[in-house]
């Protein structure tokens, strides 16, 4: 067990260590950002952002799904990472939110070909997309339904793909007595990802928390 102090000095540090993934384009990401906090959204940290730029670069990632566009901040780290002719699909409830992502894509010199934003919700767009077809699938949207977009995931990746979900401890998944919507909801994530022989996961404390699973054959 760590202490409580060197946590908090480690989590600030780990924060700063890199600052934004793309150092050249820290104007635009900064501006991405303040667009996002004017909207109320909350984007993944400097960390979370280099995580997942390293995890589509590692696996060599040429199609992603992602739940939770916002400003474009963690699509952009996707992108960044993975295969140049890869091509991520990204989904929002908010159509304005992803106007937002657009711009900053643009900025980063990603061609328009290379991203696929579906506005509507998750759990009605999942099912139309193609089985076994992606190699990773990225989440950051409602807690609550995590469970359900999980069961989606797995048709969706291809053996040896990875599954990420964001915001594991901005629920109360960590305190027994929570009892809501979104601490249920990740329980049951966290108990299916541990029982099931089809995946092998992980949790990082890293950002808001990270649940990672690779798709394995049972
Ligand atoms: C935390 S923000 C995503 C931030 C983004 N990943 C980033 O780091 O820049 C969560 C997003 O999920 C979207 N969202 C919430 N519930 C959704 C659902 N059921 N289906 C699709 N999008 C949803 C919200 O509109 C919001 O833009």
């Amino acid at each position: 067990m760590s202490h409580p102090a060197i946590t908090e000095i480690a989590a600030e540090f780990t924060e700063n260590y890199l600052g934004e993934f793309d150092a050249e384009h820290a104007g635009e990401l900064r501006d991405a950002r303040a667009h996002a906090a004017d909207l109320g959204i909350e984007c993944v940290s400097h960390q979370v952002a280099a995580l997942l730029k390293l995890l589509a670069a590692s696996t060599q990632a040429q199609a992603i799904i992602e739940v939770g566009t916002g400003t474009g901040i963690s699509g952009a780290a996707l992108l960044e990472g993975m295969k140049t002719g890869g091509v991520l699909t990204s989904i929002d409830l908010e159509a304005e939110y992803q106007r937002h992502a657009k711009e900053l894509f643009t900025g980063l010199g990603c061609e328009s070909n290379r991203t696929r934003l579906i506005a509507g919700r998750a759990l009605d767009v999942l099912p139309r997309l193609s089985d076994a077809a992606y190699d990773l699938i990225f989440v950051d949207a409602d807690a609550g339904e995590y469970p359900a977009i999980l069961i989606q995931t797995k048709r969706l990746l291809r053996i040896g793909g990875l599954v990420i979900f964001h915001g594991a401890f901005a629920t109360g998944i960590a305190d027994a007595s929570a009892r809501d919507y979104e601490a249920t909801a990740m329980r049951e994530l966290a108990t299916e990802l541990r029982s099931d022989n089809d995946w092998l996961p992980s949790l990082l404390t890293v950002g808001a928390g990270l649940f990672l699973a690779s798709r394995r054959t049972p």
